[in-house]
């Protein structure tokens, strides 16, 4: 296992750009199942997550070839319908090929992926949706089984207890492509991922209209051809990064950015003191004052992101002032709050809100990466932190995010990756015997006089 080491304190400047969108790549890829010829795209991110789904697409018969962010994906053998749990364990987003596998080969039989880190997470909502379709559906030994010789058109709702399901609206919007006769969505998710998979169908041949709007509709086609299509860029990818520059007080330029996927970020930055400007193609993001504080909630899209939740708080814990964030998409999306109060932060969580009492500054620490965002909110934290800081478990990281740390290291930023072993332990982090040395744990002064040598009981009787 591999871990980051941080220097905190360097403030960021220089230029970087934004990769291709995990998250609009994959059912993108997904639905390469039901192209006749090759489908050919472009700015495919080089994520482990990516190279997770090309390998469950070859067991599943399709041939994939990846050069540098172009993905060569075509059907070989169509007989195949089976997403094993070892793969979609790894990585939720498997589900994705439900939708297209029995829209092209009448049959799937998916591993449900079970809950994550970031909540219970059911797929009720794919599962209603290609019922709606005509789909025969049973659940078995952690199955979804499901069937049909044709799918037909139907009148489907998508609304659940958190909003709309991003990648449920994935499965139903390919399946209803190839449906027989007229499929409406209603509360489909307005995702701009959601939209750049709609528009790779159309491309394909698919008769799509309403994409970006809750109420959308599928007139279904007897067949999609493969295409050539260029992926949207990662807009959790860009928030990162502008959250970077603001918790450096750095002053950074980033291509590739659709500004346009993230009104609702760059409104709380600029309520922050952020200044975010665009200048022909670059956006810029500097921050000089102090960070102000926010009340933000995640929401669906338009709304504030969830992915960026965990770096927005980690943002705010590094301010001094009074700050709430709620998360109405995945109200138990907590794990990094632990981590970051480990760091000096002050975080209250109460249910599906965590308030903020800004620490003015944050600490460096060992932390422990416990998924993929909240892994990034700790790098951001480490960022801004005094001294050294080791993150581990940073696979959570590579699964969504190509080279963070090269891209913040070319931004001014210190990270090592290293091996996670004792032997790489900054210094500064370890405890030793000799408290006397230590940078962080000293001994209290009326101790020392006493000549002690040994660690101390906290107990402040003793
Ligand atoms: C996608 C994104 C993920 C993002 C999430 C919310 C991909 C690959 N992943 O995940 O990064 O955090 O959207 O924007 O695109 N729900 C149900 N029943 C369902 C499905 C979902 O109740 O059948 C609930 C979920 O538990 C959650 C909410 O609806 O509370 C949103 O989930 P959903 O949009 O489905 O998330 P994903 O598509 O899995």
């Amino acid at each position: 296992m591999e871990m980051f080491v941080v220097k905190g304190g360097r403030r960021l400047s220089g230029r970087a750009t934004v990769g291709g969108s995990k998250n609009a790549a994959l059912p993108i890829m997904a639905a390469a199942i039901v192209a006749e010829g090759p489908t050919l795209l472009e700015n495919v991110p080089d994520l482990v997550d990516v190279a997770t789904l090309a390998s469950l697409l070859r067991d599943l018969g399709l041939q994939v070839e990846r050069r540098g962010t172009a993905a060569k994906i075509e059907v070989r053998d169509s007989g195949a319908a089976v997403a094993d749990y070892d793969l979609v364990r790894q990585m939720r987003a498997s589900v994705c090929v439900l939708g297209p596998l029995l829209a092209r080969r009448g049959y799937a039989c998916v591993s449900l992926p079970g809950g994550c880190n970031i909540g219970d997470r059911p797929i009720d909502l794919h599962l209603k949706g290609l019922r709606a379709l005509g789909a025969e559906i049973q659940v078995r030994r952690g199955y979804v089984i499901a069937s049909a010789e044709r799918l037909r058109g139907a009148d489907v709702f998508l609304g659940g207890p958190f909003g709309s399901t991003v990648t449920g609206t994935c499965n139903v919007m390919v399946a209803a492509s190839l449906a027989q006769g007229r499929t409406t969505i209603e509360a489909a998710a307005c995702e701009p991922e959601v939209v750049d998979l709609g528009n790779f169908l159309k491309a394909m041949g698919a008769h799509i209209q309403g994409l970006g709007t809750p109420l959308v509709t599928v007139d279904g086609v007897e067949r999609l051809q493969g295409t050539r299509y260029s992926i949207i860029p990662d807009r959790i990818e860009a928030a990162t990064l502008m959250i970077a520059a603001a918790i450096t007080g750095g002053d950074i330029e980033l291509a590739g950015v659709r500004l346009d996927h993230l009104t609702a970020v760059v409104e709380k930055l600029r309520e922050l003191g952020v200044v975010i400007e665009q200048r022909s193609e670059l956006l810029r993001v500097c921050r000089s004052g102090e960070l102000g504080s926010v009340d933000c909630t995640a929401l669906p899209y338009p709304g504030l992101p969830t992915d960026v939740q965990a770096q927005f708080m980690a943002l705010l814990a590094s301010s001094g002032r009074l700050s709430v964030v709620t998360d109405k998409v995945f109200p138990d999306r907590f794990m990094h709050v632990a981590e970051l109060v480990r760091m000096g932060a002050c975080i209250r969580r109460e249910g599906g809100t965590a308030i903020i009492h800004g620490a003015g500054s944050l600490s460096g620490a060992c932390v422990m990466a416990s998924d993929l965002r909240a892994s990034a909110a700790l790098v951001l934290a480490a960022l801004a932190a005094e001294g050294d800081s080791v993150i581990r478990r940073i696979y959570h990281l590579d699964r969504g995010y190509h080279d963070l740390d090269r891209k913040l290291n070319s931004l001014g930023a210190d990270i090592r990756r290293l091996v996670d072993d004792a032997s790489n332990m900054p210094l500064s982090l370890s405890l030793s015997d000799d408290r006397d040395a230590h940078p962080v744990v000293r001994r209290p002064k009326w101790l020392a006089r006493r000549g002690a040598s040994k660690p101390v009981s906290s107990d402040p009787d003793e």
